[in-house]
C-alpha cells in the first residue's frame, strides 16, 4: 500500500464514523427492531422529499431522458464536458441567487462543477495550498473536513478555537491566536475555511464576524472559503448572510480571495446525486479546478433532471418555503423535547441539527468523561449522536443532535428514552434548570443566549 492509503488522517475512526457503525448494526426500526439504536448522527434532509417526488409524477420526461417528447438519450450518453451542461449551471446560478433573496446575483462561468461539497472543498485545496501548509477552520467543525481537507492533499487544519462563552463566535483574537500556533508549528497559512450556516452549531455567520473575516483575509493576503451547503436550511432570524453578499460591489482584489462552496446534498436532500459546486471570481482558481474537477464529474443523466427541476420557478420558490417550515417545525420539537429534560441547546436559526449541551450530565467534566457519556448514550439510550470532541470542540460535554432524517414519532421516541436516561442519572448529575417547566425553560434558554450575543461581541 502507497503511504497515503496506509496514513491514518483519512479520520474514520473518529467516534463520528463509530457510530454510524454502531447504528449499522442495531438500526432501530419501529415494527422489526424498536430497541435498536436512533440514528441522530447524520445530517440528511429527509423532510421534503414528497415534494420532489410529486414534481417528478407530474415530469415524467425527465426521467425518461425527454425533452419535448424526443429523446435526449444519445446526447446525454456522450456529454463529457468538465464544464457542465450549459443548462445546468445557469439554473443552479439562479437557484443559488434565490436562496440569498436575489440580492446577489452568480455568473455560471464563475462555478465548477464538482461530486458534492466535499469534492469541491478537495479540489480548493490542491488548488490554493500545497502539502504542508494550513488552513484555518473555526472549532467545532464538521468532522468530514479532517478527510475533505487533509488527506490526499497533505494540507493540514489549525483550529480557530472559539468557545461557549460568546455562543462560538469568531472573534479577531480567536483568529490570530490561531496564526501564533501555525507559526510555532512552521505552517504557512493559506486561508480560512468558515461553514455558513454552520455545522455542527446550526448557527449563522454574523455581518460583524463576516466583516472579521474580510478584515483578517485582505490584512495577511490569505483566500476565504465559505461553505455554504446549509444556505437554503436557514429557518429563523438572524436571516442568513453569504459572503457574497459582503463583497458585492468591492472592486479590490480581496474579491479574488473569496471562494464559495455549494452542494445540493443537504438543501433538496440529495446527497446521493452528488452534485457540488465552486463559485469563485478568481480566474486562475477557476481554471485549475476545472481541470481537476474532470476526477469527479457529475453524471450528465443527473445534471439534465436537476438543469429542469431547478429552472421551474414556482415549484423551487413553494420548495424552498415549506422545506424550511418543516425544518423549523422539526428543530422547535427537539428543542422543546430537550428542555422538558433539563437540556439546553445553543439557540440556532438553520441547520439539520442542534448543539446540545450535556455538560451538566458528565460524571467527570473531561474528553474522558465525554466518551463515558457518549457510549452510554449510544449503547444504553439507544441513540447516535455526534460527540463535540469528534468536531474538535475545545469545552467536553456538547452533542451535534440530528433531526430531519427521522420521522416526528422516531423524535419523540428518543426524547423518551433520553428522559428516562436523565431521570435514572445520579442526583449529581442532575441539570441546575432540571425543576423548571418546559415553557419557563424555552425563555430561559432563549434570554441567556441572547443576552450573552449581546455582551460578548
Ligand atoms: C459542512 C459540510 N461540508 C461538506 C459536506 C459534504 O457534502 P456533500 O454530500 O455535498 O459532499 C457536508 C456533509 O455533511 C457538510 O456538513
Amino acid at each position: 500500500m502507497s503511504t497515503k492509503a496506509a496514513r491514518n488522517s483519512h479520520g474514520q475512526d473518529s467516534s463520528y464514523f463509530l457510530g454510524w457503525q454502531e447504528y449499522e448494526k442495531n438500526p432501530y426500526h419501529p415494527t422489526t427492531n424498536p430497541r435498536g439504536i436512533i440514528q441522530m448522527g447524520l445530517a440528511e434532509n429527509q423532510l421534503s422529499f414528497d415534494l420532489i417526488e410529486s414534481w417528478l409524477e407530474s415530469n415524467p420526461d425527465v426521467l425518461g431522458l425527454k425533452h419535448d417528447g424526443a429523446s435526449v438519450f444519445r446526447e446525454l450518453a456522450l456529454f463529457q464536458d468538465y464544464h457542465g451542461l450549459p443548462s445546468f449551471k445557469n439554473a443552479l446560478a439562479e437557484f443559488m441567487a434565490e436562496l440569498r433573496g436575489n440580492k446577489v446575483q452568480f455568473e455560471p462561468s464563475n462555478i465548477v462543477l464538482t461530486a458534492g461539497a466535499t469534492s469541491a472543498n478537495e479540489i480548493l485545496m490542491f488548488c490554493l495550498a500545497n502539502p504542508g501548509d494550513a488552513f484555518l477552520v473555526p472549532t467545532p467543525y464538521y468532522p468530514g473536513f479532517d478527510r475533505d481537507l487533509k488527506w490526499r492533499t497533505g494540507a493540514e487544519i489549525i483550529p480557530i478555537h472559539c468557545s461557549s462563552r460568546n455562543n462560538f463566535e469568531i472573534t479577531k483574537g480567536a483568529l490570530e491566536e490561531a496564526c501564533i500556533r501555525a507559526q510555532k508549528k512552521k505552517l504557512r497559512v493559506k486561508g480560512v475555511l468558515v461553514t455558513n450556516p454552520s455545522n455542527p452549531l446550526g448557527t449563522t455567520l454574523t455581518r460583524h464576524e463576516l466583516e472579521i473575516l474580510m478584515n483578517f483575509i485582505s490584512a495577511k493576503r490569505i483566500h476565504l472559503i465559505s461553505d455554504e451547503i446549509y444556505s437554503g436550511t436557514s429557518f429563523g432570524t438572524p436571516e442568513f448572510i453569504s459572503i457574497a453578499e459582503v463583497i458585492k460591489g468591492r472592486k479590490d482584489d480581496v474579491v479574488d480571495l473569496v471562494h464559495i462552496v455549494y452542494s445540493l446534498s443537504k438543501d433538496l436532500g440529495l446527497p446521493g446525486f452528488r452534485i457540488g459546486a465552486i463559485y469563485s471570481s478568481n480566474e486562475a482558481v477557476i481554471a485549475a479546478a476545472t481541470k481537476m474537477s474532470s476526477f469527479g464529474l457529475i453524471s450528465s443523466q443527473t445534471q439534465y433532471l436537476l438543469a429542469t427541476l431547478l429552472s421551474d420557478k414556482h415549484f423551487t420558490a413553494s420548495y424552498m418555503k415549506e422545506n424550511k417550515r418543516r425544518i423549523k417545525v422539526r428543530h422547535d420539537q427537539l428543542v422543546e423535547g430537550l428542555a422538558g429534560i433539563g437540556i439546553r441547546c445553543l439557540e440556532s436559526n438553520a441547520g439539520l441539527f442542534c448543539w446540545v449541551d450535556m455538560r451538566h450530565l458528565l460524571k467527570d467534566k473531561t474528553f474522558n468523561g465525554e466518551m463515558e457519556l457518549w457510549k452510554k448514550i449510544v449503547y444504553d439510550v439507544g441513540l447516535n449522536v455526534s460527540p463535540g470532541s469528534s468536531c474538535h470542540c475545545t469545552e467536553p460535554g456538547w452533542f451535534r443532535v440530528c433531526f430531519a432524517n427521522i420521522s416526528t414519532e422516531t423524535l419523540d421516541l428518543a426524547m423518551k428514552r433520553l428522559a428516562s436516561f436523565v431521570e435514572s442519572s445520579g442526583p449529581g448529575e442532575a441539570s441546575p434548570t432540571k425543576s423548571r417547566g418546559p415553557k419557563a425553560l424555552m425563555n430561559w434558554v432563549r434570554r441567556s443566549s441572547l443576552a450573552d450575543r449581546r455582551t460578548e461581541r
